[in-house]
């Protein structure tokens, strides 16, 4: 059996150091706007994270008290900081419980005996909304859902918060 000795000519070895260089080139050009593209999704997003309320546990009392933080939020390329608010408060078993003030029928900010009509109930002033202290919607009153419950967690004897949540998923 003979071996066929392949010469490779001067042209095609240039043509193929050429379309080598060629291409190493043209894949340096790609992958930085490539990765800029991307660049968001590889990041680790915060959206996930428990954020501290600079609230003690042992000063959470059975009245709900509106608790104001800020979270530092990543949209793609744009950071800012976020205003969070929720209405915290020991429940009669010692739990503690976090709730958006965010209404339930269209959005606006609910408030602890909001009315003086409504006495120990979350009230909200655009159409009478009214919630009881537990966050379930008051029947016949334009909510139609319990306000959302915010993931939370005890870390030495401090609050934290995270996503706000439907009752019963967070
Ligand atoms: S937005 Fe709250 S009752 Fe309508």
């Amino acid at each position: 059996m003979s071996e066929k000795k392949q010469q490779v000519s001067r042209r095609q070895f240039l043509n193929y150091t050429l379309t080598g260089v060629g291409g190493f080139m043209a894949a340096g050009l790609l992958v930085s706007p490539l990765r800029m593209a991307i660049d968001p999704v590889l990041k680790e997003s915060s959206a996930g994270d428990l954020a501290n309320v600079s609230l003690a546990v042992e000063d959470i009392t059975t009245e709900p008290t509106r608790v104001d933080w800020k979270i530092d939020q990543i949209d793609g390329w744009y950071e800012s900081q976020v205003n969070k608010s929720a209405w915290v408060f020991k429940d009669e078993n010692d739990e503690i419980q976090a709730f958006s003030p965010v209404c339930k029928h269209l959005g606006c900010v609910v408030s602890w005996e909001g009315s003086e009509d409504y006495p120990n109930e979350f009230y909200c002033p655009c159409h009478d909304g009214r919630y009881y202290k537990d966050g379930t919607n008051v029947p016949g009153t334009p909510p139609l859902a319990p306000l959302d419950v915010f993931e939370k967690e005890v870390r030495d004897g401090m609050l934290f918060l995270g996503e706000a949540k439907p009752k019963g998923e967070a």
